[in-house]
């Protein structure tokens, strides 16, 4: 199964994170708009893992919730973009973020399982280019997104299937945060 561990978004933020692309999203309808159910932060991808890989993911992920206690996160209202393939929205630096991705790697790592090369880049994707389509570099600079604010409580364990239509993502696990 295809696995990546995450944050997520609560449905006010959702919401007001949705109303703000529907201006793009009417001047990019080509774009894969990512839909507001499946807003996410990836703290880490994990890929491919059999029975014993998730299991030993669910354990990096206990580990890593054990060790931080719950933080607060807020959204710039700007947004950026990975080339010209991904659109985010942007996030107020957050300590507590950085903390349980850094724990979530180590304990991966001990745990034997390979963990993303690149630095930790924290972003809420909002839409990926087509397959035949680029992103105009303005598109960031177009959205005017909420400041909105929350308290991450847990983090979860995500499944991710992909299907014609888009990936489809279902849980498989949740860990309190309670460092
Ligand atoms: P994202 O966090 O930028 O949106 C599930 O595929 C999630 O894991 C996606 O949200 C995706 O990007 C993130 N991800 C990170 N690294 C990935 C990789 N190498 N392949 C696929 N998805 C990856």
């Amino acid at each position: 199964m295809r696995l990546f561990v995450a944050v997520e978004v609560p449905a006010h933020v959702r919401d007001a994170v949705d109303a703000a692309t529907e201006p793009l999203r009417r001047r990019q309808p080509a774009a894969r708009w990512v839909a507001p159910n499946a807003y996410h932060l990836t703290l880490q991808f994990v890929g491919w893992v059999d029975d014993a890989g998730a299991r030993s993911v669910e354990g990096a992920c206990a580990e890593a919730a054990g060790s931080v206690g719950p933080f607060a996160l807020r959204l710039t209202g700007g947004a950026g973009m990975f080339g010209n393939g991904v659109l985010w929205a942007a996030l107020e630096d957050s300590r507590g973020l950085h903390a349980v991705a850094a724990a979530l790697r180590e304990a991966m790592v001990a745990g034997g399982l390979s963990v993303e090369e690149r630095p930790f880049h924290a972003h809420l994707t909002l839409a990926r280019a087509g397959r035949t389509t680029r992103l105009p570099r303005d598109l960031a600079g177009a959205y005017d997104g909420p400041p909105s604010g929350w308290e991450v409580e847990r983090l979860v364990l995500l499944r991710s299937r992909l299907r014609r239509t888009g990936a489809e993502y279902s849980p498989r696990g949740a860990w309190l945060l309670q460092g």
